[in-house]
């Protein structure tokens, strides 16, 4: 089983590189944020409680996330591990996931921190356009679809998201130096952490990864 955590900041490529990397491995993608713009979409409770924090870049309280994760990683799709992306973004949920993993007679393996400075954050969270079927992310300058506005893989509309206004990512930036970056410290001390380069082409951080994560079989 391998259990990666990537870790960086709202717009390093997480998503980006997670669905690159969710074939390579053959491992699932459980990205929080996804779970739920999911639940948001189908309106249920959780969704709704979500929202509330979302929509001002806050982060949703540890219990309802750690209680959805645990859910999530009990499906059998987790049986030979999970990419994890988004989760966990505090020392709390961290906490909850080791012991979580423990009950498993498993561990977090590696927690590849993509690396990019926040000015290029702003940029990459400004420019993003998402597929309103399949979730794959574009960028209107860095990596954009074919045809402005459609999906290249499956034609799909694309949309940006309610959280990628101006004062949001701005706020969700601060969140993260706030109550995310003490985890690179977390998993720095475990000997986990793997820093990566960001700011390099999205094929060359994916190769990168890949073999940041093929190191540690
Ligand atoms: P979430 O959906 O997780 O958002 P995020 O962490 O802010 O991360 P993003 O999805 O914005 O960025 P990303 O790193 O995936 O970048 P992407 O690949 O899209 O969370 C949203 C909200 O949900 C939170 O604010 C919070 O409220 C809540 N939440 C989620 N998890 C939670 C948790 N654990 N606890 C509590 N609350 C939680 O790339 C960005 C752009 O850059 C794209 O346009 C892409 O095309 C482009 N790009 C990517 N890589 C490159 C590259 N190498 N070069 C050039 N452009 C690139």
């Amino acid at each position: 089983m391998t259990y990666v955590v990537l870790m960086g900041g709202p717009g390093a490529g997480k998503g980006t590189q997670a669905k690159r990397l969710r074939k390579e491995l053959g491992l699932p993608q459980i990205a929080t944020g996804d779970l739920f713009r999911e639940n948001l979409r189908n309106e249920t409770e959780l969704g709704k409680l979500a929202r509330t924090y979302m929509d001002v870049g806050e982060l949703v309280p540890d219990e309802v996330t750690v209680a959805m994760v645990k859910e999530r990683l009990s499906r059998p799709d987790c049986a030979n591990g999970a990419l994890l992306d988004g989760f966990p973004r505090t020392i709390n949920q961290a906490d909850a996931l080791q012991t979580l993993l423990a009950e498993m007679c498993e561990k977090v393996h590696i927690a590849p921190y993509i690396h990019v400075n926040p000015d290029i954050l702003l940029k990459r969270l400004a420019g993003r356009w998402t597929c309103s079927d399949c979730g794959h992310v574009y960028h209107v300058l860095f990596n954009p679809p074919q045809q402005a506005g459609i999906c290249d893989i499956d034609g799909s509309p694309l949309y940006q998201r309610v959280d990628d206004t101006e004062a949001t990512q701005k706020r969700r930036i601060e969140v993260y130096f706030e109550q995310t970056a003490p985890l690179l410290d977390y998993y720095r001390d475990k000997e986990l952490l793997v820093e990566i380069n960001g700011e390099q082409s999205i094929e060359q951080v994916h190769e990168d990864l890949v073999q940041a994560i093929r190191n540690t079989d």
